[in-house]
């Protein structure tokens, strides 16, 4: 009688420590130049972590959203990873309500880490007294490996896609050319995607800064010779060709000055993907009408939402769905 009640005991203490090892809540570590300064769990699905990093100014926010089954679903279930990129005078959060809202229930972790209001997903040319502003190496060489090494990733180009919105629709592009070995899809909403068009230039020379001057910080000075321009170098353009392996996705409108500013590099960069035949989506929805939602062909949510509600399912089917 006493050894049977002893044994009852025990198994289950057995099963709640089996039970607590595969229930496998993430629980994240620093590593890969990286350092975790805090991680809060904001809700079942939703976490929040702070991190600082050599190679950029500050503390940084990532905010990680994983499915409703993650820690239920084994220690062998993998799920692919989507980055998604925020805009300009934004950071980690502004992707929160959007990504809860259109991924729900799809099988995947959303990594949304902030960018800086000013970023541009480019190691800054000028950072001054900001330095150091290396946010491609902080994403693409630091976060990358990171976030493979804390959660259950499909951690390999057929596992990754990247998005991200206006100032994060260059980032995702961007980010794809110089890192083509990190993901098999890339989507861009209303992004910045041409620099050597004076109007983008102009646009994104005259966005407010901290100090009420032109924003040289990411890209220099637009007048610099070829060589040493930043705008060039930097361009989606320019580098189109190292998309070659990846899947790509353009979505733009044109009922408001940004987008209407953006258009016309959206179009070039559609041209020479086709042309250099890689595997283009691209949805010029003009007044928003044709996508739906509620969008308005504007530069703002209700068309991001909706863009992304329409692409999830694109990128879904290259995805590898796990392993
Ligand atoms: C970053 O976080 C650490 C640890 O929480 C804190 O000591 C430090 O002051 C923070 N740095 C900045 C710039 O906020
Ligand atoms: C996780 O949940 C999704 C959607 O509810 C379901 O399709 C999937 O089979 C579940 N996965 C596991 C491993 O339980
Ligand atoms: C996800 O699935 C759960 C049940 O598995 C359901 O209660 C919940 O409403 C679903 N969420 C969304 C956003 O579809």
């Amino acid at each position: 009688m006493r050894y049977s009640f002893f044994f009852i005991k025990l198994a289950f203490a057995l099963c709640n420590i089996i039970n607590y090892c595969t229930s496998d809540i993430p629980n994240f570590v620093s590593g890969f130049g990286l350092t975790v300064c805090s991680s809060t769990q904001l809700s079942n699905e939703l976490f929040e972590v702070v991190v600082s990093s050599n190679e950029v100014l500050g503390n940084q926010t990532i905010r990680i959203l994983v499915p409703q089954n993650y820690s239920t679903s084994g220690n062998n279930h993998r799920y692919s990873v989507l980055y998604l990129l925020h805009g300009a005078y934004a950071d980690a959060t502004a992707w929160t309500g959007a990504a809860q809202d259109v991924i729900g229930n799809t099988s995947l972790i959303a990594v949304m880490p902030n960018g800086g209001p000013f970023g541009f997903y480019t190691n800054w040319m000028i950072p001054g007294s900001l330095a150091p502003q290396n946010w491609r190496i902080f994403h693409m060489e630091q976060l990358v490996p990171w976030i493979d090494f804390n959660l259950r990733t499909v951690a390999k180009k057929q596992g990754r896609a990247i998005a991200g919105l206006s100032m994060g629709g260059y980032g995702a592009i961007h980010y794809a050319e110089l890192y083509s070995y990190n993901f098999i899809y890339a989507a861009s909403f209303s992004g910045a995607l041409d620099l050597l068009d004076p109007q983008v230039q102009n646009l994104i020379l005259h966005l407010t800064t901290i100090d009420d001057k032109p924003l040289v910080g990411p890209f220099g000075y637009p007048s610099e010779p070829l060589s040493s321009n930043g705008w060039f170098a930097q361009d989606t353009i320019t580098r189109a060709a190292q998309l070659r392996d990846i899947h790509i996705a353009l979505y733009n409108c044109n009922n408001d000055y940004t987008d209407s500013t953006f258009l016309p590099g959206c179009y070039r960069l559609r041209d020479l993907l086709v042309l250099l035949n890689i595997p283009v989506y691209f949805d010029d929805y003009g007044d928003g009408q044709s996508i739906g939602h509620g969008c308005d062909g504007k530069h703002d949510w209700a068309c991001w939402k909706a863009s992304f509600i329409d692409v999830l399912p694109r990128m879904m089917a290259v995805l590898q769905q796990g392993y």
